[in-house]
């Protein structure tokens, strides 16, 4: 049946409005899993709720290359849920929750418009949430807090907020505020509807847990609490109406400021009222430019950019999936889209919504779904795909490596493959490549964002490519792209030692410091020459 251009038009409209596609955000330990869970409890998506834990706990490890994740008890690879709210549709893009974590994390969050950060109440800001922090705030992506675990002896409300301002430089502004602490938690007081929301405790907060409602004064409350934190309480509300920030919309997405709701995600203490905030305010799919022009996610031709790619995650299969994050229009089974990077036509027909090593065929998907389509070798990280006009959206960045190794080959006689294999995980945007200039062994030289990603390295050019590598750790801790003519680059005055020289692939050269010292130092040397951070590079680049 022919299917009219207003009633596409209306459909994806329709589909694009409902969706809400984020992330979360927290160091190892703040109760991400435990979040997550709950957030699938509450509506309902138990059986995804199930296979959430059984990933953390590593049951569920069929391929071969995830020993790495199975014996460190750590995920590598992300996945991709997707569950119903009511009208809405929430698609959660799951990030690596471990200390070491990859560029997959970061290019992650490239793909979602919102996050969700989780901090645990005793703790606070921890090294892994500022850095996760960091990565949203270069697109200004929305932030919800949730504070975690007040269950337990927690850090005082208003020292958390503080810390939230003055570590992160965000605005944080109280929605709800912990009623009791510790033992004694017993809820929170919405401070927008003037309500006291008490949560009942259910066994192991395996099912949802009943709301009593109630308004300030409340005799029982007080009966509850004790008179002395009872009227701390009342002071507090008080106080914080007439003080306290108020919330704005705007301010929240235009990542001004963070929304904070107080909770238990294990004991089911504030997730109703955290999942109502998270679909009223986090943003739908969001316009995206492409060349300095704003495409619309409603706009009736498809787009997407692939801002992830794993090879092999299927021993069965053996082929590289790319993650797709649909940004505007109608994708559908068997479209014939372009690339950038391969302005031939290619047929999409397999397709699939991808959760861990699960894979089911999709038939369709609208702006702020991911799809995982079995990638013929013709696209890469950073391309755009297309059915219109070409469309570029703005790269997805190459970040700031810091941690960097030499990959010895242990086997020479096998050189075609560990090349071959390594020019894969190149592509795959697993690490990055550099090789150096003055030495003539001419080993490649590993850059990370995070050291894991070297045994990564090694153990899937062991399983995937049957090469045998080692890695030898260096001990420099900067990279910069060196921008200046041969002639310059020549003569730039280096430090006696503590430097070294590489190039990528495509043969710009990059210089590695192992101190801040060295780099100032030759920073201050060679003012005609430019020591360029890594950043936002396009595949063209
Ligand atoms: P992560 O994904 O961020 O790494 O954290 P995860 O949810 O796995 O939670 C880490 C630990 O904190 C778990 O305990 C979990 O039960 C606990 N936790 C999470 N939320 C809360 C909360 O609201 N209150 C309290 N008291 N604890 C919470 P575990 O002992 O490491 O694991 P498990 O044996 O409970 O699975």
């Amino acid at each position: 049946m022919e299917v009219s251009y207003e009633a596409r038009a209306t459909r994806i409209q329709h589909e694009t409005s409902r969706r809400r596609t984020f992330a979360i955000i927290s160091h190892p330990d703040a109760g991400k899993t435990t979040l997550t869970e709950k957030l699938l409890l509450y509506t309902g998506a138990l059986h995804l709720a199930g296979a959430v834990r059984a990933r953390k706990n590593q049951r569920a490890v069929t391929s071969d290359w995830m020993a790495v994740e199975r014996e460190r008890g750590i995920s590598i690879t992300s996945t991709v849920l997707q569950f119903e709210y009511g009208d809405y549709l929430l698609n959660l893009l799951d990030t690596p929750g471990h200390e070491d974590f990859s560029e997959d994390t970061y290019r992650t969050l490239m793909a979602v418009d919102s996050a969700i950060m989780v901090l645990d109440g005793a703790k606070g800001i921890e090294p892994q949430t500022k850095k996760l922090f960091d990565v949203c705030r270069m697109r200004t992506t929305p932030i919800l807090t949730f504070i975690n675990k007040m269950d337990r002896p927690a850090l005082e409300p208003l020292a958390l907020l503080d810390e939230i301002e003055s570590s992160l430089k965000i605005k944080a502004v109280p929605m709800n505020w912990p009623i009791g602490d510790g033992p004694s938690f017993v809820g929170v007081y919405d401070l927008v509807n003037k309500q006291v929301l008490r949560f009942e405790r259910t066994a192991h907060g395996q099912e949802k847990s009943a709301i009593i409602k109630s308004e300030l004064p409340d005799p029982t409350l007080e009966n509850l609490l004790g008179e002395v934190a009872y009227e701390q309480l009342c002071e507090d509300v008080e106080l914080l109406s007439i003080a306290g920030a108020s919330f704005d919309l705007d301010g929240y997405r235009n990542g001004e400021l963070t929304p904070v709701f107080f909770g238990s995600a294990l004991s089911n203490f504030g997730i109703e009222p955290f999942l109502s905030a998270l679909v009223d305010f986090a943003p739908p799919p969001q316009p995206r430019f492409s060349d300095n022009q704003q495409i619309q996610p409603t706009s009736p031709d498809f787009s997407g950019f692939i801002f992830k790619m794993q090879a092999n995650m299927d021993p069965k299969h053996r082929d590289r999936v790319a993650f797709l994050r649909v940004c505007s229009g109608r994708f559908h089974k068997g479209m014939a889209v372009r690339s950038v990077s391969s302005p031939r036509e290619t047929t999409l027909d397999r397709a699939y919504r991808v959760f861990g090593q699960e894979r089911e065929t999709i038939e369709e998907a609208f702006p702020g779904d991911v799809v995982g389509i079995v990638n013929p070798g013709l696209f890469s990280i950073g391309d755009t795909l297309y059915t219109s006009s070409p469309v570029r959206f703005d790269a997805v960045p190459t970040f700031q490596p810091e941690h960097f190794a030499i990959l010895h080959n242990r086997d020479v006689a096998k050189y075609k493959q560990f090349y071959k294999g390594l020019e894969q995980l190149e592509e795959e945007g697993a690490i990055q490549v550099f090789f150096p200039v003055e030495n003539i062994r001419r080993e490649p030289i590993l850059a990370a964002v995070g050291v894991l990603q070297f045994d990564v390295v090694c153990s899937r050019l062991e399983t995937e490519y049957n090469v045998q590598a080692s890695i030898e750790s260096l001990a420099f801790v900067h990279a910069r792209r060196i921008s200046a003519d041969a002639e310059t680059i020549s003569q730039i005055q280096w430090p006696s030692t503590g430097t070294m020289r590489v190039h990528d692939r495509a043969g710009q050269q990059i210089a590695l410091f192992a101190s801040n010292w060295t780099l100032k130092y030759t920073q201050e040397r060679n003012p005609g020459v430019s020591f360029r951070e890594f950043g936002l590079i396009t595949t063209t680049d």
